[in-house]
């Protein structure tokens, strides 16, 4: 697969993408690269958890690159933009960043910065894009809420025809949001919005309605002690089911 300016390497097996990259970047390499895995032995989901794939029933890969924006706000909802759009027109959002489909999960994101090692370029980090879809469905996985799979939107699910599917999108993405932020994105996020107009629990237990998105990517929420705008990443917001 070709991406302009972007080395792009296939590996079967590896612990993770995301922390091979960091692996890298702390050692000064931190050149562009997008690293697919067929298969992951320690995959990282958000919030410290795990993540777990199957080989060629999900895609599994990372890109990183040095980014510059002028405000990093928004970065991982503009990702999910991106692959929701490149994916089809069903694919929804759950802020952050989560790809769902029928208000089951399709796939995942997880961004990690790192300091470029020599301490020069301060505006400018290496970001660390990982992405993980579910591609087929998981046979008798036992869960109560099977996860969705691509295979259920479009025909032809191959991971690496997936891969060149949505890998110069996300690339172009990055690049527009180094330029003008969240604020292209912003209504494009509203449109796939799953929360919106939902109520909501939050990782205190507050109860409340979701409101779209602000111009940063800030959750906004209606509880009843007023509106709330959830920033932080570490909090946890689902729907009331
Ligand atoms: C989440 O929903 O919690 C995020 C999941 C992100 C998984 C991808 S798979 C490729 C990359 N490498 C990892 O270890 N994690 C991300």
């Amino acid at each position: 697969m070709e991406l302009p300016g972007v080395t792009v390497e296939h590996v079967p097996e590896i612990d993770s993408t995301n922390t091979e990259l960091m692996r890298r970047a702390r050692t000064g390499r931190t050149d562009a690269v997008l690293l697919v895995a067929d298969r992951q032995t320690a995959g990282r989901g958000r919030l410290g958890r795990g993540w777990v794939s199957t080989p060629g029933a999900s895609l599994t890969f990372s890109l990183g690159l040095p980014l510059a924006p002028a405000d990093w706000a928004g970065l991982s909802l503009a990702v999910g933009v991106s692959l929701a759009e490149s994916l089809h027109s069903r694919v929804q959002l759950k802020w952050p960043n989560d790809l769902w489909v029928d208000d089951r999960k399709l796939g995942g994101i997880l961004i990690e910065t790192a300091a470029f090692a020599d301490g020069s370029r301060a505006a400018q980090r290496y970001a660390i894009v990982g992405v993980g879809l579910n591609l087929l469905p998981r046979p008798g996985d036992g869960m109560a809420t099977p996860p969705a799979a691509l295979a259920e939107l479009q025909a032809g699910v191959e991971p690496l025809a997936v891969l060149r599917q949505v890998a110069r999108p996300l690339l172009d993405s990055l690049r527009a949001f180094e330029r003008s932020g969240f604020a292209a994105f912003q209504a494009r996020f509203q449109a796939r919005d799953l929360l919106r107009g939902r109520e909501v629990v939050l990782g205190d237990g507050t109860r409340g309605t979701a409101h779209g998105v602000t111009g940063s990517g800030a959750l906004l929420v209606h509880t009843a002690a007023g509106t709330q705008a959830i920033t932080s990443s570490e909090v946890s917001v689902r729907p009331v089911t």
